[in-house]
This record gives C-alpha cells, structure tokens and sequence, in this order.
C-alpha cells in the first residue's frame, strides 16, 4: 500500500492510479478503523478499480470542548488493516499540511448543516464539507464512500457533491452493528461496561418504532414519542434529539408515507453516541 503524507504526493500518486481510465473509489477515515471502515472498503473494491482511503482527525469538525485531543489515533494498527484489506493508496497527513497558516476558504453548508447533529455540534459539518471537498479535489474519486451511520453528515455530502457539481458518485453504506444492536462507532471505546451495556438502548429506540411503522404508523408524533419512550427506559441517558425527518432536507415530518429518517443522539455518560433508521416509502 502506497503511503502519500503530503497533498502534492497524494495528487500524483491518485493522477498515475487513474491512468488508462481505472476508477477510484475513496474511503474518507478519521482512523480508529472498524468493521464499519472495512464495510466502506469492501464496498469500494466491488465497484472500483482503484481503492484510497484516508486517515485524518480533522480539528475543523470539532468544536472548543470536543474531543479532538481525546479522539482515537491507532495509526500502526490501522494501516495493518488497510494495507491487509488491499487498499492500494493510503492518504494521511498532518493538520498542518491540510491547513497550512494562512488558510482561509472553507465550505458552508448553509442551513442544512444546522440541522440534527450540526444543531448541537456549531461549524461541524462546515469542517466536514470543507475537509470532504479537499479531499475530493486532491483524489479526483469517481466514488466516494461513507457510513449510513452519520445520516446528517450523508444529507451535507449529497448536497454538497449536488450543489458543487463534483463529478463523484457518492455511496451510503448500511450500518454495521454489534450483536445488542449498537452500531459500530470508533467512540464506542469510549464506554465502561456499564455504559457499554446500556448503549443498546439507541438501537432498541429505533427497532421499537420500526416495527410500528411495519404494523402500518404512519405519524411522526407516534413515532418520535416511541423513540422518547424507549430512550427514557434509561433514566441516565441524556437526550440530544430524538427526529423523525426527511433524508435529504433533514426538516421534521408529519407523517413518513413517502420514507422518512429515524435519527437519535444522546450522551451515555461523557460519551455521545448516534444512531438512524430510514424508513423506506411505503408501497
Ligand atoms: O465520518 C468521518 O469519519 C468524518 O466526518 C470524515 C467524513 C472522514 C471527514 O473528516
């Protein structure tokens, strides 16, 4: 696996990659790889010829009492995992080669990115599409793939690709989850036991809701209060949003006929975990 530390040396290895036509599939990471980033890898390889991935905690999706300082770095581990899953470039450069001094142009997602996470999160998915289109740009992907699990961070991406015409096709991939239903995240190493063990109550919100939805409910209300009810079997969990939305605009719904998104965030102790469903249209 070719390792490139610099943008100037990812730009020219992904220009050789490219060459005689072969397409490029990116896996954008923050590093402490899951299956959940192997899922994005294994997606990437069926349908391009080329897989990049990226490892970079990038300061500008975090705000001033986030964990940037705390987030996971296991870079070693983590390279033996891309290199072992056949990636053939691996892009991971330093904060100041990303933001040089004198940095000033970033991507703004407008309202859109204040919705759901970025309502709690101020300027976090403005750091994520200015991180995401620079990373397009220096790659070129013809696909580009990330977790269904940040449905908000999907939503600004899609948007972003729409709004911006880069020529990448953009790739949701399905949630991977523990055997209790927690879906895969790098912060779950957060967690102590205790906590671990109450984290399936997210996944228990979502299922709940689901299965009134499959029996036919079609109101948000009806919905969202089956999400708050379950959450509240908690009594420690602190509740960030718990939305009932539509996929794309990530504005509330009434009632989910059309599909609609089932999202909930909420802090187990010092640990904010998030978790979605999206409800299909019915028939
Ligand atoms: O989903 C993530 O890990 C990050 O938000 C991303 C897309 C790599 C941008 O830093």
């Amino acid at each position: 696996m070719l390792l490139c530390l610099t943008p100037a040396e990812m730009q020219a290895a992904c220009r050789s990659l490219r060459a005689s036509g072969r397409t490029i599939g990116l896996v954008p990471t923050m590093g402490a790889l899951h299956a959940g980033h192997l899922s994005l890898v294994a997606a990437a390889q069926g349908q391009c010829d080329i897989v990049a991935a990226s490892i970079f905690v990038n300061p500008t999706q975090f705000g001033p009492t986030e964990d940037y300082a705390a987030y996971p770095r296991t870079f070693d581990e983590d390279f033996q995992k891309l290199a072992a899953a056949g990636v053939h470039a691996l892009f991971a450069p330093s904060a100041e080669g990303m933001y040089p001094p004198g940095t000033t142009t970033s991507v703004d997602p407008g309202e859109l990115g204040n919705r759901l996470d970025g309502a709690s999160r101020p300027g976090h998915f403005r750091g994520v599409a200015t991180i995401v289109a620079r990373l397009f740009h220096i790659v070129q992907p013809d696909r580009a793939y990330f977790g269904q699990k940040d449905a908000a961070q999907i939503a600004v991406l899609r948007r972003m690709v729409r709004d911006l015409n880069f020529p990448i096709h953009l790739v949701a991939c399905p949630i991977v989850r523990e055997p209790d239903g927690l879906a895969l995240s790098s912060r779950n190493r957060y967690l102590s036991i205790d906590e671990r063990r109450r984290a399936g109550v997210l996944s228990r919100a979502l299922a709940t809701a689901e299965s009134l939805a499959h029996n036919g409910e079609t109101s948000a209300e009806v919905l969202r209060a089956a999400l708050l009810a379950t959450l509240a079997t908690d009594p420690l969990l602190r509740l960030d949003y718990a939305a009932v939305v539509d996929p794309d605009t990530l504005l509330p719904l009434a009632e989910t006929s059309h599909g609609a998104l089932l999202a909930v965030a909420a802090w187990i102790g010092g640990t904010r975990l998030i978790d979605n469903l999206l409800l299909p249209p019915r028939a």
